[in-house]
């Protein structure tokens, strides 16, 4: 009999087997698809490190995080700048002195926040009553029409007058010439993929792919004292409340005969009459010398049966069908439930590891 049984080899079950064994546990790992890696996985084609389920940086501000994750690759300085095509106009990404410069030629920053916050007058100090409202509010209706509008109406497949304002805290705006995306001390992209890590971690583990925990549940259950599962948390309770939504996406892949097709690792494309939302190049994410190319479109999509569930739909009514699951999960002391499907939230790579290595002092 094993000690754990980890159903998913995503990131959170695979620290959390790695963890477990090098404490001398004995740790069985079943995966329903036929690969390890979860959405982090990456393939090499034709010498290409390609993000099958989206583009992934890792970021943190943790140093612990980040020296955990280097002790299974080494990453390289990767920046995450990415641009936006607005009708055939480039802009730089995140809102800085660079778009500004772009969209209005202000060339400082008092310039731009005059800009700005002329724009914001529209409002009149009515509090917003949705997303177009709120993002008028904080960046003015220039960025709103041009960078926001279209990207947010088609990832939720709503117009943004009918999409609630809490959707956008905020919108980052930087008074500085500098693209860079993120404000963390550390990013960068693994030299040679994201599966390399996972491959790491479960080195010396027993992992069954083509594994559905739910065609034999019972035997799998049987196999193990104790359980971490980190699937989605309503199908472990077989739906009884009802399902929690989600957004989904479609991935269309291309190969191009030349070395460079569009500069940049991340093209957001902002106009609603584009129906995808980004293409990535994976190149750029880790730069190889070919004399050929893979891009990816991303096509936001409903999520209905049978898709890849990727963002939670956090609203009230998700929120608390999502409660009344986590209480059944709380009574369950055999099973931990981690990661984004168990937990219900969205969580980047640094946030997923950080909560692994937590729930794991609370493992015996
Ligand atoms: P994950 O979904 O990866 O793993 C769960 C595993 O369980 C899957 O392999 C699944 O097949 C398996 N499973 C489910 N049910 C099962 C069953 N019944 N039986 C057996 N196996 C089962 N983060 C970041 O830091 N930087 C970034 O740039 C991005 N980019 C990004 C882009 C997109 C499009 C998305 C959707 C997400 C990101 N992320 C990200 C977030 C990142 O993908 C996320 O943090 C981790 O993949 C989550 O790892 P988990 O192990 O929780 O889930």
């Amino acid at each position: 009999m094993f000690d754990y049984l980890i159903v998913g080899s995503g990131l959170y079950g695979s620290t959390c087997a790695y963890e477990l064994k090098k404490r001398g546990k004995s740790v069985l790992v079943i995966e329903k698809r036929d690969h390890i890696g979860g959405n982090i996985y990456t393939e090499n084609v034709d010498g290409i490190q390609v993000h099958r389920y989206g583009a992934h940086i890792f970021h943190t501000n943790s140093r612990e995080i980040w020296d955990y994750i280097n002790q299974f690759a080494d990453f390289n300085r990767y920046t995450n700048s990415p641009v936006a095509n607005y009708q055939g106009k480039i802009y730089n990404l995140p809102f800085n002195m660079n778009t500004f410069y772009q969209l209005w030629g202000s060339r400082t920053p008092a310039e731009a926040q005059a800009k700005i916050a002329a724009q914001r007058q529209e409002l009149d100090g009515r509090e917003p009553s949705n997303l177009e409202e709120q993002a008028i509010s904080l960046v003015g209706r220039d960025i709103y029409e041009k960078l926001v509008k279209g990207y947010t109406e088609k990832q939720w497949g709503r117009s943004a007058t009918e999409l609630p304002a809490f959707i956008i805290k905020r919108l980052p705006v930087r008074f500085t010439y500098d693209n860079n995306y993120f404000n963390d001390q550390f990013q960068g992209i693994p030299i040679g993929g994201y599966t390399q890590i996972i491959e790491k971690m479960l080195t010396g583990i027993e992992v069954r792919c083509n594994t559905d925990f739910f065609t034999k549940q019972a035997e799998y259950r049987s196999l193990a004292k104790h359980i971490i599962y980190t699937g989605p948390i309503d199908q472990y309770f077989s739906y009884q409340f009802g399902k929690l939504e989600y957004r989904s996406l479609r991935f269309e892949s291309e190969r191009h005969e030349t070395p460079n097709v569009q500069g940049n690792a991340v093209v957001n494309y902002t106009a609603r009459d584009v129906p995808y939302t980004r293409i990535i190049e994976h190149k750029h994410f880790d730069p190889v010398d070919t004399p050929h190319s893979i891009i990816t479109r991303e096509y936001p999509a409903e999520w209905q049966e049978g898709m890849e569930p990727y963002y939670p739909i956090n609203n009230e009514l998700n929120d608390s069908l999502y409660r009344r699951y986590r209480a059944l999960a709380k009574a369950d002391t055999k099973v931990i439930f981690g990661g984004r499907l168990a937990e219900y939230r969205y969580y980047d790579m640094h946030q997923i590891i950080g909560s692994a290595l937590k729930d794991l002092q609370s493992m015996s």
